[in-house]
């Protein structure tokens, strides 16, 4: 019994070549001279050294420290979205993809600056692999919230708590709901009207062109 369902879940080893192989089919889609949006992440940690393995002309944003600072040590032009304005392509992992193309994101607490970069670009391409697909999305969903009056925003969210994990690059707390995630775009309106969010980690099917699901049978691509 334990054996068979130890078959069944992909091994940590699996995990990762599919990561790889979903972030080596998304680097194939960026073109010469591209501005691109680099998402946060293992799976982005993938496509880092596939995109700078290309040798383009790429000029690059990226949501977080970490990712800025891996892809410069690779090589890779990395400016500030402020001075590009638009973006070609962002490619970006997700921890949940439910079969609408509603995404939650922010396990890495980047959330907020994926989804500005995300909707600052003309072709947004989440990678996953297949564990990441499920039937409906469940809680935790990340948020970003302001350092003021922290717990009373907590409180009016409910089912709120604080991660431990330092702040956010923009100064601010990350926290989870953990309340039901039956209607997402309910659950999206209600977090974005809270004062004292600064966003939450879902994100609608519209801020999606692609998906990039890599398996045992290969990568899937689904166009949104
Ligand atoms: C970071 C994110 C990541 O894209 C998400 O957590 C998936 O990460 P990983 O590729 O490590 O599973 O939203 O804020």
């Amino acid at each position: 019994m334990g054996a068979s369902r130890a078959t069944a879940q992909p091994s940590l080893t699996d995990t990762e070549t599919y990561k790889s192989a979903a972030a080596q089919a998304a680097a194939d889609l960026v073109d010469d001279g591209a501005r691109v949006g680099l998402g946060t992440g293992s799976t982005v940690a993938y496509l880092l050294p596939a995109l700078a393995e290309r040798g383009l002309r790429l000029r690059c944003v990226a949501t977080s420290p970490a990712t800025a600072r891996i892809a410069r040590e690779l090589g890779l032009v990395v400016e500030e979205l402020d001075d590009l304005g638009r973006l070609d392509i962002a490619i970006d992992g997700a921890d949940q993809i439910d079969p609408a193309g509603w995404l939650v994101k922010g396990g890495g607490a980047a959330h907020t600056r994926e989804k500005i970069v995300a909707r600052a670009a003309e072709r947004c391409v989440v990678i996953a692999s297949a564990e990441k697909v499920v039937p409906a999305l469940w809680p935790p969903v990340p948020l970003e919230i302001l350092r003021f009056a922290a717990r009373t925003t907590l409180a009016q969210i409910g089912d709120a708590a604080l991660r431990d994990v330092p702040p956010s690059p923009d100064g601010n707390l990350i926290a989870d709901y953990t309340g039901p995630v039956a209607d997402p775009r309910a659950l999206a309106q209600r977090l974005a009207t809270t004062p004292g969010v600064v966003e939450h980690g879902l994100f609608e099917p519209d801020l999606v062109d692609d998906i990039l699901i890599a398996g045992p049978a290969g990568v899937e691509h689904r166009k949104l």
